[in-house]
């Protein structure tokens, strides 16, 4: 490692010797914003009525039936679940605020909000054996007499738009609503002291540093060790995401919004075409093509878009999406519209640039759809997850067997102890829960996700792929930076399954003839 070199002189070095401006006060350096008490005045008063209240969620009810699913498995604790801080992206510029999974899940709250807020759920003293009630604790307006209105670039009505009242967002979302500045008290109160029997707190930690901060406090005061409130964490957050494991039909209506969202999406990905190949970084025009809708008919997207052209699809996480397409070469798009409630979906189509597979594209195409084709075929209430990826593996192992490709026969190579090689052509797994995280349920235990029978309203993806990197010197020359993926979204259902993206064409004369019809 190289030694430390000296920071460069910078502009921020305090020039306070000759009197010039301290570093501290460069902020303001922009046009500064009036101070006066006439312009305080004259700015507070003037406005006409506020909008009325909103309407009721309707995610509202599905909520709270949530929250009494996580109230049963928590009895007597105080439970909460922070949206998360807005969070700096640079300098005084904030990224777009998208609040915590678990907590939209429990509140119906989507879109950006509601940066800083957390919902508490507080055991009822009066409950018998159980019970909590359910407080959204958040930074309502502030009105048009304070500062914050017109002067606040990161909560101030002139600067994001209206904000809503405490009242607003109970009418809303049908839960008590308080403002977040009492919040510290509010979670430090009556916690049972080490070794004793009474209130346990239980955070979401990591979604907000300032309420992690909070609850260490807390706990510190009542004499809690460390490694009891990380179980206490912990058990919540898998708890979280198990109860995602099967949607509610609320969920399964917004993920068949975000999956024909999508697909309007890749209908722009095609369309887009003619343009990408005209410009030298034509995956950029895929991108763009897929994330405009996305914007406008949703959201935005659920993850980066992937616009793979050519041997770029064999780069798993291919984001910079800044190469060409080029005719004659096939192009993995790897994209997913998130809907207002934050539900995303998330398909992979791999095009043929010109509109026709080539024979050898055709081939390996044909073995990733068969792939696909086996594990839907076992994709049922009553298989198990993991029977998923075992099913296409099964595929993809005999098909590289066929073309000579593997060292070994496909039955070793399927050998979980001993073989794999033919995972070097599909590293990935090929299902993984989806849902309001693309990637949803991450934290469930093992035999709740990959070990779990399947159960009707379990939404995950399916998605084989098989990638032959340009420099693979164990492959033939034809077959090398080809890269395929297939990937569909799928609801489990009372006697199989429903692919949800059914509507995009999967097989490739249907890749081909959809292509046609959108020329
Ligand atoms: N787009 C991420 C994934 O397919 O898992
Ligand atoms: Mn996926
Ligand atoms: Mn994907």
């Amino acid at each position: 490692m190289s030694e430390t070199t000296s920071a460069p002189e910078t502009v921020d070095r305090p020039l306070s010797q000759d009197g010039a401006q301290p570093a501290a006060d460069r902020g303001s350096n922009r046009s500064q914003r009036p101070t006066s008490e006439a312009f305080r005045a004259f700015i507070a008063g003037g406005w006409g009525p506020r909008p009325p209240a909103p309407a009721p969620s309707p995610a509202a009810p599905w909520a709270a039936a949530r929250r009494a699913r996580v109230s049963a498995l928590f009895p007597g604790d105080r439970l909460v679940l922070p949206a998360g801080p807005l969070k700096v992206r640079s300098n005084d510029t904030d990224y777009r605020f998208r609040p915590h999974s678990a907590f939209a899940h429990l509140t119906g709250l989507g879109e950006d909000r509601e940066p800083d807020a957390v919902l508490v759920l507080e055991p009822r003293p009066d409950a018998d054996g159980g019970g909590h009630e359910a407080v959204l604790w958040f930074r309502p307006r502030a009105e048009r007499d304070t500062e914050e209105f017109w002067a606040d670039a990161r909560y101030g009505e002139f600067w994001v738009g209206v904000r809503p009242s405490l009242q607003d967002v109970e009418t809303e979302l049908g839960l008590g609503c308080r403002s977040v500045e009492q919040l510290p008290d509010a979670l430090a109160q009556g916690l049972a002291r080490s070794g004793e029997d009474g209130l346990r707190l239980r955070v979401v930690h990591g979604a907000d540093p300032a309420v992690d901060a909070l609850a260490a406090q807390a706990r510190e005061a009542a004499g809690l060790d460390g490694a009891s409130a990380t179980a206490h964490d912990d058990a919540l957050t898998e708890a979280l995401s198990e109860l995602r494991l099967v949607k509610d039909d609320f969920e399964v209506e917004q993920m068949r919004a975000a999956v024909a969202a999508t697909a309007a999406g890749f209908d722009a990905v095609v369309r887009a075409l003619p343009a990408a190949l005209g410009h030298p970084r034509g995956e950029r025009v895929v991108e763009t093509a897929f994330e405009g809708l996305a914007r406008r008919e949703g959201n935005g997207v659920g993850y980066e878009t992937i616009a793979a052209a050519g041997a770029h699809a064999c780069t798993l996480h291919w984001i910079r999406n800044d190469g060409p397409v080029r005719e004659g070469e096939l192009v993995l798009v790897d994209a997913g519209v998130e809907v207002p409630s934050l539900y995303t979906a998330d398909i992979t189509r791999t095009l043929p640039v010109s509109g026709r597979f080539t024979d050898v594209q055709r081939h390996v195409y044909q073995a990733v759809l068969d792939a696909a084709d086996a594990a839907f075929a076992v994709a049922r209430p009553g298989s198990r997850f993991r029977d998923l990826h075992v099913a296409a593996m099964e595929v993809i192992a005999a098909r590289l067997e066929q073309w000579d490709l593997l060292p070994v026969r496909a039955e070793e190579s399927l050998d979980p102890q001993t073989g794999g090689q033919h995972r070097r052509w599909m590293v990935h797994g090929t299902s993984h829960h989806l849902g309001i995280d693309v990637h949803d349920c991450a934290q469930a235990r093992r035999e709740m996700y990959l070990d779990a029978e399947l159960v009707p309203g379990m939404v995950f993806t399916i998605e084989p792929g098989l990638y032959f990197k340009a420099d693979d010197l164990l492959v033939p020359a034809e077959l090398r930076g080809i890269g395929v993926r297939i990937e569909d979204d799928v609801l489990v259902t009372q006697d199989g399954c429903e692919n949800l993206s059914a509507a995009l064409p999967r097989r490739p004369e249907d890749v081909e003839a959809w292509m046609a019809s959108l020329a």
